[in-house]
């Protein structure tokens, strides 16, 4: 009897377990949640472009274990017994600091990153020093266990009692994770991984996004800790650690040059402790070093003052940072002049020289502009703006600054130079590392004299000018 189907059909399991994927798989709009059958270009719902991303076609019933004894009841608020999450530190300082203290039970942590800035080597040498204590397990995609040996000698923890599991399935992972009971995983990294449930490519949004919900679900069940390791990609082939922001507890950033060997970490999120807090590391040859006094790494080491470099105090969490602002002012060659702003916001660099036009008398309408955070930081907040300002002033006129000078303070278009938080911890800081005099803004003149430093305070951009040289 030939085959049902037809010549050319099959009907082994093969056939069958195709096609049972395929069933089980769909495709929703991320705009407004329409389903189709298969990927098309357009939504078929609302028309919007390349919206169609793929998804489980399972029942959510199937997918979460429901609760015992049916709905979940309504509790009142102040019945609920809120206990304080307890941190256990990692035993890198540096790391703890952005951690918030340290790593709580069943949270999920994200590190992303530029490829080869050292995110694996910080999570082998932060796991090497958990397990210590607690049981930690690092999964590698990306690298052989071979490899992660190879560079467990490297960095002198070789012998650790950390499990390896060189294991991209993230159904095998989570089998060996509740066999085990590690405390603390790696995932090395979240787009190597991927899940049998969905037919697309491993690191695609959809694979990135199940495979991260799914070890969600386990850390939250089990009290692990995971964290996640993400690559910023360019493309959009891969998806980045952007789609998982909203699914984990703490998203961490590695930045820096990869050219020079200080690194940063900065929280973006965390829903255990304070955003913005930064660690810096050096990287040398046996891994990542906490650096303890980062303010010195921001700072060029100029013989005596050259015009268009400015010493800023910035604050970055709870850690006082100076930074130097460097600024080159020189006639264009082009017909229209380039405004070029590196570790900064580029529109608050255009607002300033519009301030620093009409308020200061000082135009830069026929020359480029170029702007530089040193060491490779990012500044976000408003008090660089006078530091910025009097680092163009500074080149503009050709005119090095007095030596050991700080500046701080926000700029306002109306001229005026408003306070920033934290003044006097600032000055102290500046202080500490021997800068003898201060410009900032009036409102944050300290009461009493800060020993060291001589303070300046200003209202204004045309005040602060007469001060500037004086
Ligand atoms: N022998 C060595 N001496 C000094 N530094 C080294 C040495 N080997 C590696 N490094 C540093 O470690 C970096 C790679 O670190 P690591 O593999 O942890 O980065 P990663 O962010 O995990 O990269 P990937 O994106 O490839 O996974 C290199 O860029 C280099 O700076
Ligand atoms: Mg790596």
């Amino acid at each position: 009897m030939p085959p049902r189907g037809g010549p050319g059909l099959h009907t082994c399991g093969y056939r069958e377990a195709i096609l049972a994927k395929v069933r089980a798989t769909v495709y929703h709009c991320t705009e407004c949640g329409n389903q189709a059958p298969k990927w098309q270009g357009q939504c078929p719902g609302c028309g919007a472009w390349n919206t169609l991303v793929e998804s489980i076609a399972v029942a959510p019933a199937s997918r979460f274990q429901p609760l015992p004894g049916g709905r979940t009841p309504v509790l009142e608020l102040g019945s609920i017994p809120a206990t304080d999450a307890a941190r256990q530190p990692t035993g890198i300082a540096e790391l703890d600091r952005v951690l918030g203290g340290g790593t709580v039970d069943g949270a999920v942590i994200l590190l992303g990153g530029d490829p080869g800035i050292g995110k694996s080597t910080l999570l082998l040498q932060a796991l090497a020093q958990i397990g210590q204590t607690r049981a930690g397990l690092y999964v590698t995609g990306e690298e052989s266990a071979e490899q992660v040996a190879l560079r467990a000698q490297r960095l002198g923890v070789a012998d650790s009692r950390i499990g390896v599991l060189a294991e991209i399935q993230v159904e095998a992972i989570i089998a060996t994770i509740r066999e085990t009971r590690p405390k603390v995983v790696v995932i090395d990294s979240i787009q190597t991984v991927y899940t049998e449930a969905l037919a697309s490519a491993p690191g695609s949004v959809a694979q990135v996004r199940e495979c991260a919900a799914q070890l969600t679900r386990v850390a939250k069940q089990l009290g692990v800790t995971i964290i996640l390791v993400g690559h910023v990609t360019k493309e959009g082939a891969i998806a980045g650690p952007r789609v998982l922001e909203h699914i984990v507890d703490t998203v961490l950033y590695f930045e820096g040059d990869t050219h020079s060997s200080f690194r940063i970490i900065r929280a973006i999120k965390n829903r255990f402790g304070a955003v913005n807090e930064l660690g810096v590391f050096a990287m040398t040859d046996r891994g990542l070093r906490g650096v303890n006094n980062p303010s010195a790494l921001f700072l060029s080491q100029h013989q005596a003052p050259v015009p268009g470099s400015c010493v800023l105090v910035t604050l970055e969490g709870s850690r006082p940072l100076l930074v130097e602002i460097q600024a080159l002012v020189d006639d264009t060659q082009s017909a229209s002049p380039r405004r070029l702003a590196v570790g900064m916001e580029p529109a608050r660099l255009a607002m300033l020289l519009a301030v620093m036009h009409r308020h200061a008398g000082v135009s830069c309408g026929n020359q480029d502009v170029f702007v530089n955070a040193v060491g490779g930081v990012r500044i976000a907040e408003p008090a660089a703006d006078l530091a910025i300002l009097v680092a163009i002033l500074s080149s503009v006129k050709n005119r090095p600054l007095r030596d050991k000078l700080i500046v701080f303070g926000e700029v306002g278009l109306a001229g005026e130079i408003r306070p920033v938080q934290r003044g006097q911890d600032r000055l102290r800081e500046a202080a500490k590392l021997g800068f003898g005099t201060a410009i900032v803004p009036r409102a944050n003149d300290p009461r009493g004299k800060i020993a060291g430093i001589d303070v300046t305070p200003v209202a204004r951009v045309d005040e602060m000018m007469q001060n500037l040289w004086a």
